[in-house]
């Protein structure tokens, strides 16, 4: 394994990926403010973790991590709207990105979906935010359609993309 491919395989293996609770909402909170995300805010996460077709999950540092350090290192925040999962938000601390806990938090929501019987999973992206989008390329995502001035502060195109994730068993 190279040096990189250890450092960032360590630096996963300190976070497991676990559901979100509402004490989790103030570091999701800070995690949102500090990477650029629309903001949602404490109340509308709060609410979105009553709601019962929500699927929210945060990586959390293990407690016997090497510097006995705890906390979030990124959320995802998903809804089931019948068979399609909505992926509503994602974000890594920017000290953490790129070391595979953005594809982590994906991964688990998507097998979460298919056991909720989802058959595909669908989102939106700033058309300028290229690393986001390489994340869901690089999990089987494609753009279906592009959304003109969809975005505010700035505006900005939304791309829709796509990915199957299950057989659908509908007639
Ligand atoms: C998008 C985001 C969640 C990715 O999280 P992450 O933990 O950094 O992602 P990972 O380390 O799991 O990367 C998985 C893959 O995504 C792509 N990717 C991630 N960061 C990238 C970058 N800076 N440049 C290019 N590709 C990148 C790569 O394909 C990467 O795989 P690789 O490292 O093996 O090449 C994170 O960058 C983030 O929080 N961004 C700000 C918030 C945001 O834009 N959210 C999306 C809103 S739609």
């Amino acid at each position: 394994m190279s040096c990189v491919k250890h450092v960032k395989a360590v630096a996963r293996s300190d976070y497991a990926i676990s559901r979100m609770t509402d004490h989790d909402l103030i570091e999701v909170v800070e995690i949102e403010e500090s990477c650029g995300l629309s903001l949602w805010g404490w109340d509308s996460y709060h609410a979105e973790l009553l709601r019962p077709e929500s699927i929210m999950l945060v990586a959390r540092r293990a407690v016997d991590s090497h510097d006995g350090q705890r906390g979030l290192g990124g959320f995802i925040a998903a809804r089931l709207v019948a068979e399609d999962l909505h992926i509503n938000n994602i974000g890594v601390r920017t000290e953490f990105q790129r070391m595979g806990l953005g594809g982590s938090l994906l991964t688990a929501v998507l097998s979460t979906g298919v056991v909720q019987d989802a058959t595909a999973a669908i989102l939106e992206v700033r058309a300028g935010n290229v690393v986001a989008q390489a994340l869901y390329e690089r999990h089987g995502f494609a753009t279906i359609s592009r959304r003109r001035n969809y975005y505010r502060q700035p505006t900005e195109d939304a791309i829709i993309m796509k990915v199957l994730i299950k057989e659908s068993t509908a007639p």
